[in-house]
């Protein structure tokens, strides 16, 4: 975030700040109001088909000719046996009762194709690939650098994973903290010795690797972005502080259930997905958790809660939505998102100079 940060000079944007990518919530809008402003708009396109990847893509360029990035899940189809899926649609059957839904059927296709994605992301050429969930081999991360000319970081949620990123040639690591909102990246070890917090993740990750470090997790204001400078982070990214902002996809029971919140009302929790991933206490997290360890893993989970997340969006009941939220949720500020940039930009700038003032 100093003047000689090697980040910011080699993705061209003038602020240490990335919107993070929030699959089924981030808009093109979203992303181009972020990079407009200076910092890195990205769109999360974890569960976009290579046909959505396109049209976003041209969406943020037919608004703004700066850099933004695009992000996927790494993941391969899974074959969960029938058993398993009957037991996890038995389990859901009252949830949907709730909503005045059947049970759902077994998806014809758990996820989207990876493979696919890929080739989307590569025929796009964004300035900045990222990737979470899982690791790219090194011959991946080369053809998307050679062909896409993209700068590609990985998601690390320790600093075993943020090596691996670094081994396979990735050009930064983004130290994602357990304070954070939505999925946890974790690939090595989804359990709970992978929830470790900002504060300690981003220092080791910077003592162990020798690209730029990326600090994600409870970051919200002018401070946190101050505090991750102090620990040798190159940039920050921030979901859950562009959540709130008006040109993200959620609905009102979300935005009201985030304007209501503490950060000791979220949990994480694998209740709506199958991955660990942050969001705030409901109904439906409180129903499911007490069989968290009987839930087939992502994406089974997530492909069969969909259509209920999906019907109470639509009937504005957040007792059985995925309210994915991070723990600096009371922080998050319903600015539009080029305003909120240019707010964190003022907060930053000051946040440094009275640490310089307290600590000549
Ligand atoms: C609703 C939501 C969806 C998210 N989806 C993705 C995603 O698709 N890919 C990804 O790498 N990170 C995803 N994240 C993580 C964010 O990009 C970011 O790293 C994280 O929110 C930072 O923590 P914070 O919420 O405390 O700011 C998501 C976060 C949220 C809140």
């Amino acid at each position: 975030m100093a003047a000689a940060n090697t980040l910011l000079e080699r993705l061209s944007i003038d602020l240490p700040i990335i919107q993070g990518p929030m699959t089924g919530s981030d808009r093109p809008q979203l992303a181009a109001a972020v990079s407009e402003a200076g910092g890195l708009g990205m769109l999360g396109c974890g569960m976009r088909s290579p046909q959505a990847m396109h049209e976003a893509a041209a969406a943020v360029r037919a608004a703004t000719g700066r850099p933004f990035g695009m992000n996927l899940f790494v993941l391969r189809a899974p074959s969960p046996d029938a058993a398993t899926v009957q037991a996890a649609i038995a389990r859901l059957a009252p949830l949907y009762a709730d909503l005045g839904l059947a049970a759902p059927e077994p998806p014809t296709r758990w996820c989207e194709d990876f493979d696919a994605q890929f080739e989307a992301l590569i025929a796009e050429r964004p300035a900045v690939a990222s990737f979470t969930f899982g690791l790219l081999t090194a011959a991946q991360v080369a053809r998307v650098k050679r062909e896409a000319g993209s700068f590609v970081i990985g998601t690390a949620t320790t600093v075993a994973e943020a090596r691996a990123w670094a081994e396979v040639g990735a050009d930064a690591v983004c130290a994602s903290g357990m304070e954070g909102g939505g999925h946890r990246g974790s690939f090595l070890d989804l359990g709970s010795s992978s929830q470790i917090g900002t504060m300690a993740l981003v220092p080791a990750c910077v003592d162990a690797l020798t690209i730029p470090v990326i600090a994600a997790g409870g970051i919200m204001d002018g401070r946190g972005i101050t505090a991750a400078q102090a620990l040798g982070a190159q940039a920050v990214q921030m979901g859950t502080a562009f959540l709130a902002c008006p040109e993200s996809a959620i609905g009102a029971a979300q935005r009201a259930a985030m304007a209501q919140a503490e950060g000791s009302d979220t949990r994480i929790t694998r209740a709506y997905s199958g991955r660990p991933a942050r969001g705030i206490v409901n109904t439906m997290m409180e129903r499911l958790d007490p069989h968290e360890a009987d839930l087939p893993a992502y994406p089974v989970q997530n492909a069969l809660t969909g259509a209920l997340r999906r019907a109470a969006a639509a009937q504005d009941r957040a007792d059985h939505l995925a309210l994915w939220a991070g723990q600096g949720v009371a922080l998050a500020r319903a600015l539009p998102a080029g305003q909120l940039v240019q707010v964190l930009a003022g907060e930053w700038e000051r946040a440094r100079a009275a640490l310089l003032a307290q600590n000549p």
